[in-house]
Parts: structure tokens; C-alpha cells; sequence
């Protein structure tokens, strides 16, 4: 709910649980005065006092109050070189060449239902959403900012942008324009989701010191590194209890997050595009509007945090008509076959996980061009003959005939200087006239900033997808961006570019989503170097990470679940021993931990024993049975992995409550363990659970607060599941 309060400036946003607060104050300065749990209208800004602090400047229209200083007050949104010398959130470059940014009210407008931002990907809605439009003006340029908010009650989720217009008669440069900037009180920890390939998404936590910490990339993509959502809480929070801010940047390049403790022992969290080589002209008339950044804050720990952003992005992120629909249990060839098969090799792979129920086959990289090491072939999109005779035309009908549907790899911003396609148009790929490109994965990227380069490659593309039928694309992209210039603008533009790529890169994808709605889209870079909430939006599963070894699965889905919702989270049971650890992991706990993503396998099935493939027609059979529960239900860590404990263990409980599963994975033996309990979660206290079908009925309350009896270890990294369904009238 929206409350405005013309006469005292005041806009008070009020979610199911929690409030948020501005005012328009003195000299028009528009101040952010409280987010936390949920209270009344009041006005808030009691808790900002100004006094006079040396070296804290003053503005002109305050006379002579030194105690009115930008540099004390909470900002809304940030200015720039005019008082206020924390993280700015707008920055300015008019002709003159100054770089200040100096923000003062001008009106306040709502509405019902959610804005939209052209060209980006942000949440959607209906009726259970309220825009909220703050406009700002910097009166020297006249560029206006619109602040955007939009109110989802029911889940506690605030969303923002920043929608730059440049109403002035002059151009004016951006070279900063966050999503989101967010000052608070008190001593405060920043937790952050950091890795590298094969390992992303490590949580991270520390009390804020002063100065400033950050999360960032400047890869040209979000990154394995360290992901574009971070928590701020106060010190002891924890999944339970304390309080905490989540945000999350719906975009998928460069971005920083950026949390400053400050001289007064104050925070400030801004997070946006990054400003590193970020130059943007607006001209006269022309508007920039930033990614969106959506926040939640949870006065009761993490867990409910992150339910909310589970359920917020299932609902109002994830678009039809994947959502909410299970995505088919799936076999990929890469670590079976890597580039080295032909078509029959691919329909062993695919007849065997026929014969165990699942459901797609997904034809993995090397199947087109000159495709036979990752040194060639990118950029040339067409099959390749040799292996496949007959092309994609012959191939998918085969698969189908077993019964499963088809599904292909592609890697579009790509290319590699041995294809025809570089021969032809070198100036395609991103690079500096005079400087030599610097490789990645022995490829180039390819400029996706222009429309021409785009729109050839949709075209190839295009064609193989109608080829045959082909109800799924992995889109991958495997390196990070450098050497970005394009031959398409002059000097004074080529600040634009990196964000001129991601525009590129969506419209690409909504193409795609336009053209071919049915068509599950997966996200991938080198695993999870691209997850982020912007590419949800377009690909409502992402693979998670290359490192498929169930054991360091643990932690990396452990890291990805306190933003992103189980169903996104790409997962497969993977051959032993594991190709990048040597770890020999059991079947079954292969199979546990791919099940809290989407499932699949990556394998060839053909190689296992008799009991293995009973498990994988056994997993596969439970896993379709579960598969709402797993998704759409609620996400409770019971455990955190990162804390030396000799199990790691989480539950998905039905909104009913009548159903939970918990998956339970040891980690290495050893002698004479202590005797453990494992307290659920989430369930209902009065009901009574029969647990795995067995006879016993167990209480909720007990099975939540004493807990239930784990089993001595037996070998390491063993896996249970425990299955808890209410008795009631109707049996589960
Ligand atoms: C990336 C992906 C892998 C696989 C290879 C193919 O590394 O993450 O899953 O598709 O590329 O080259």
C-alpha cells in the first residue's frame, strides 16, 4: 500500500510486513527516512538529526544552518559533487565537462499495477502491484529522474529503477545511474555470493568496516565471480531470526553493489550498472532508464527472505508457459561425449534414458561447423554433415520415435576467428582498431550491440530451428568481454557499449521467446557465470555451474537458493568419478542433489551397472512424482554447509503444509559420530505426519523442535530423503 502524505511530504510504502519510508524535506531534498518492519504512517524522520559536523559542506539555499549538510542526511537517491561524498547513485556530465549531479523534488504520482522498462527485463504483474513515480530534477541541465517503485505486498518485494530524462536543450552524459541506493543506521554485515568458474555462488559474510566493500563485475556479464544479489543484516542474523535487506539487480552485465560504512557510522548499499567505462549521451529530449533492482527486507532472518524472492520470482519474473509447469526431466550428451560423436552415438545415449523415463535429449556442443576441439567453428551455425548426414531433419525424428523430445546447444554471441563467419566479417567481433583481441576459450565475442550482427546470426539460428523439432535451447556463452569498442559508434559513444551488449542480448532472447513461445530456454554461461535475475526473465532455467560433483553441489546450490527459486536451478547427475574433482559420489546422493534443481542427467547411461540404471528409472520415476512439491513449495535450509557440519540438509514444504520432503547428505564418515537430531521446518505443529509411509505418526511441533533422529553414517557422502505427508481424511 502506497500512503502519500502531500502536505508533509511524506510517502510511506507498506508491504504485508514491512514499511518503507521518504520525505520530501527541507530545500526539496528528498530524504529516506526508515525501511524495516512494518509500522504506521507516522512520519519517520525524528531519526535523522542534523548538526553541524566539520568538513560536511552546506548548500547554498541553507544560509547559514551548517547543520543542513548532504553529507549527513539519508538520500533516496544519491547526488554527486555537491556535498554528499558517499556512493553516489547519479553522475552527470553536461558538455561543460562538470561531474555533478544536484537532485531536488518536484512531485510525486500512483498508481495501480507495475511499471514497465522498454527493452529490459523487470517483474510483472496485475492488480497486486502499485507503481510509485518520485520525479527529481537536477534544475542546472535539467535532466529529471523518475524513481520508480513498485509495491508487491503479499510477498514484501519492493522493486526500483530510475527512469533518466533529459529535458534540457543541451546533451548531457550519464556516467553513473544506479538502480537502487539505500542508507541505513547502525552497525550492519554484508554478505555476498562470490566463486569462480566451477565454483560459484560461495557465501560470504562480514561486518561492514569502514570505507566501502563491494560486489562487482566488469566482465560484460554478471559473472561466476561474485552475483548481482547481496544481503545486508545486523549482526546474529541469521535463517531464523534478525533482521535483513536482500537485493537483487535484474541485469545481466557489468553491475556493482557497493556498501559504504560511513564517517558517522551510517551504511549505504547503491547497486547498478557498473560505472566502469560507462558513458551514456543522452541528447535532448532522450531518457535512459536503469535495470531494475528489487529488494526485500525480512525482519525474521534469511529464510523468509529468500521464500519471498522464491515466490516473487516464480510469480512476477519467471513468463508463461514455463512457469509453473515442470520442465522435462533431461539427458545432455557434454560429459558423455563432449564434441567427439556422430548421430548414432547420440541415439545410443538417448535410447538407454528412454528406457529409464526421461524425457528430452539435449544435443550438446559440436554439432555444426568445423566443431571438433572449442579452437573453431563458432559462428557457423550450420550442421555439421559429417557428423550428423542428413542433418537435424534426419536426427530428430529418431529421437522422437523413442519418445523423447529434442533440445540443442548453441553459444550465438560468439564467434571464433577459424569460422567463415569471422573470415567474412572480422570487424563483427568486439575489439580496438591497432590492438590485437584478447582471446577467451580461444574465441571472440561478437558484437552484440548492432542490430546487422544480430540479426544475421537469429537468422542462422532461425533456420535450425525450424529445421525440425526442437523444444529446447541451452544458450550458452563462454568467456567474458574485453576489448570493448564498436565499429558501429563514434569515440564519444563507445561508454554505451557494454551496456549496449545486454540490451542486444535481450532483444535477442525476446525474439526468440516472441517466435518460438513454447520452447524452453536455458541459460548458461560456462555453468552459472550468467545467473542472475535479468536472464530469468527470458531463460526460466539457468545451468548452475559446470562443477557437477554433488558434494561441491551442496554448497553452490546452497549460495544460489537465497535468491533463486529451486526451479531455475539447472542440475544433473553427472558420471563418477567426477571429471573436475575425482570425487566418487553414490548414485543416490547424485541424485538427491540434482533433484533440488530442475533434474536431469549428463551421462552416458549406456556405461552403467544394472543397479544404477534401476536408480536412475527410480529417481526419475520420484522425482516426477514430487516435482511440485520440490518447485512450487516452500525452501527451507535446514543446515548451512559452509559450517564444517557433518551433514547438509533442506525441505520443501507444500503451501498446505501437508506434504514435506527433506533431502539429507552426509559428508565424509568417520568413527564413533555423535548421535544427531535434524529439526524441520515449516510444518504444521498440530498436524500428524506419517513419515516415508511408515506406520508412526509424528507430531509437527516435535518433528520441528526436537527433532528427528538422523541414522549413524554408514560410507561417506550418503543421501536420505524423508517424505512427511499430514494424515488427514484424504490420504496423500
Ligand atoms: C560450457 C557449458 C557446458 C558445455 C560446454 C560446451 O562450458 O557450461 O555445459 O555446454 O560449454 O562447450
Amino acid at each position: 500500500m502506497i500512503v502519500l502524505d502531500e502536505k508533509s511530504g511524506i510517502i510511506t510504502l507498506h508491504t504485508k510486513n514491512t514499511t518503507y519510508q521518504m520525505k520530501a524535506g527541507s530545500h526539496g531534498v528528498l530524504l529516506h527516512t526508515y525501511y524495516g518492519p512494518r509500522i504506521g504512517d507516522g512520519d519517520l524522520s525524528y531519526l535523522i538529526r542534523c548538526t553541524d559536523r566539520g568538513f560536511s559542506p552546506n548548500p547554498s539555499e541553507a544560509g547559514l544552518d551548517r547543520a543542513f549538510s548532504l553529507d549527513t542526511l539519508p538520500q533516496e537517491y544519491s547526488t554527486c559533487g555537491v556535498g554528499d561524498f558517499r556512493l553516489p547513485s547519479l553522475e552527470l556530465e553536461p558538455e561543460d565537462g562538470s561531474r555533478l549531479s544536484d537532485l531536488r523534488y518536484k512531485g510525486v504520482e500512483r498508481r495501480p499495477g507495475k511499471y514497465n522498462l522498454p527493452g529490459l527485463p523487470a517483474f510483472f504483474g496485475g492488480e497486486e502491484w502499485e507503481t510509485l513515480t518520485v520525479t527529481l530534477e537536477d534544475a542546472a541541465t535539467q535532466v529529471e529522474v523518475e524513481l520508480l517503485y513498485g509495491v508487491l505486498e503479499e510477498e514484501d518485494l519492493i522493486t526500483r529503477a530510475a527512469w533518466i530524462v533529459n529535458r534540457g536543450s543541451r546533451t548531457v552524459r550519464l556516467r553513473q545511474a544506479a538502480s537502487l541506493c539505500l542508507d541505513f543506521s547502525g552497525p550492519m554485515e554484508l554478505i555476498t555470493f562470490d566463486g569462480c568458474h566451477a565454483m560459484e555462488r560461495q557465501m560470504s559474510r562480514a561486518p561492514l568496516r569502514p570505507g566501502i566493500q563491494s560486489a562487482e563485475s566488469v566482465r560484460g556479464t554478471s559473472s561466476h565471480h561474485h552475483n548481482p544479489f547481496v544481503i545486508l543484516c545486523e549482526e546474529g542474523a541469521g535463517e531464523e531470526q534478525g533482521l535483513c535487506y536482500g537485493a537483487a539487480l535484474v541485469y545481466s552485465g557489468s553491475f556493482q553493489a557497493a556498501a559504504e560504512r560511513t564517517h558517522l557510522e551510517n551504511n549505504r548499499l547503491t547497486m547498478g550498472i557498473h560505472p566502469y567505462h560507462f558513458r551514456y549521451a543522452l541528447g535532448p529530449g532522450e531518457s535512459f532508464v536503469t535495470p531494475e533492482a528489487a529488494m526485500v527486507c525480512s525482519p525474521s532472518g534469511f529464510g523468509e527472505m529468500s521464500r519471498h524472492f522464491h515466490r516473487a520470482i516464480r510469480e512476477h519474473l519467471l513468463r508463461d508457459p514455463w512457469k509453473g509447469e515442470r520442465h522435462p526431466v533431461l539427458i545432455n550428451n557434454w560429459e558423455a561425449t563432449e564434441f567427439h560423436f556422430d548421430a548414432e552415438k547420440l541415439v545410443d545415449i538417448a535410447r538407454e534414458a528412454a528406457a529409464l523415463g526421461i524425457e528430452m535429449f539435449v544435443m550438446d556442443d559440436g554439432w555444426f561447423g568445423k566443431r571438433d576441439t572449442d579452437y573453431s567453428g563458432l559462428g557457423d551455425w550450420q550442421v555439421n554433415q559429417k557428423k550428423l548426414p542428413g542433418g537435424l531433419e534426419a536426427l530428430v525424428p529418431r529421437i522422437n520415435e523413442l519418445g523423447m523430445s529434442f533440445g540443442i546447444w548453441v553459444e550465438p554471441e560468439m564467434v571464433s576467428e577459424d569460422s567463415d563467419l569471422y573470415r567474412a566479417h572480422p570487424d563483427w567481433a568486439l575489439g580496438v582498431p591497432g590492438r590485437s583481441r584478447t582471446r577467451g576459450r580461444s574465441q571472440l565475442v561478437l558484437d552484440f550491440s548492432r542490430r546487422e550482427v544480430r540479426d544475421h546470426i537469429y537468422g542462422e539460428l532461425k533456420k535450425v530451428l525450424d529445421s525440425a523439432k526442437i523444444r529446447y535451447i541451452k544458450w550458452d556463452m563462454n568467456r567474458s568481454l574485453t576489448d570493448v569498442w564498436s565499429a558501429a559508434l563514434p569515440p564519444e559513444r563507445q561508454g554505451e557499449v557494454y551496456h549496449r551488449y545486454v540490451l542486444g542480448l535481450y532483444e535477442m532472447l525476446e525474439r526468440l521467446h516472441t517466435d518460438y513461445p513454447d520452447v524452453l530456454i536455458e541459460g548458461c554461461s560456462g555453468g552459472g557465470g550468467r545467473f542472475d535475475a535479468g536472464m530469468l526473465y527470458y531463460t526460466p532455467q539457468i545451468w548452475c555451474s559446470d562443477n557437477t560433483d554433488a558434494i561441491d553441489r551442496l554448497r553452490i546450490q546452497y549460495g544460489t537458493s537465497f535468491c533463486y527459486p529451486v526451479s531455475t536451478m539447472g542440475a544433473h547427475v553427472s558420471a563418477v568419478p567426477n571429471g573436475l574433482t575425482g570425487r566418487s559420489v553414490p548414485m543416490e546422493t547424485r541424485g538427491v542433489v540434482a533433484m533440488s534443481g530442475t533434474f536431469g542427467y549428463e551421462m552416458d547411461l549406456g556405461k552403467c551397472t544394472a543397479e544404477e540404471k534401476e536408480t536412475v528409472r527410480e529417481q526419475t520415476k520420484r522425482f516426477k512424482g514430487w516435482w511440485q512439491l520440490i518447485q512450487e513449495g516452500d525452501y527451507y535450509r535446514l543446515t548451512d554447509p559452509f559450517g564444517g557440519g557433518a551433514f547438509t540438509a533442506w525441505e520443501h514444504v507444500s503451501g498446505d503444509r501437508r506434504e514435506a520432503l527433506v533431502s539429507i547428505v552426509m559428508e565424509t564418515a568417520r568413527a564413533t559420530p555423535p548421535f544427531s537430531v535434524l529439526r524441520l521446518r515449516g510444518l504444521d505443529a498440530g498436524a500428524l505426519y506419517q513419515v516415508n509411509g511408515s506406520e508412526e505418526l509424528w507430531r509437527g511441533d516435535v518433528l520441528m523442535n526436537a527433532g528427528w533422529p538422523l541414522p549413524l553414517p554408514t560410507g561417506d557422502y550418503q543421501a536420505m530423503q524423508l517424505y512427511l505427508c499430514a494424515k488427514r481424511p484424504s490420504s496423500c
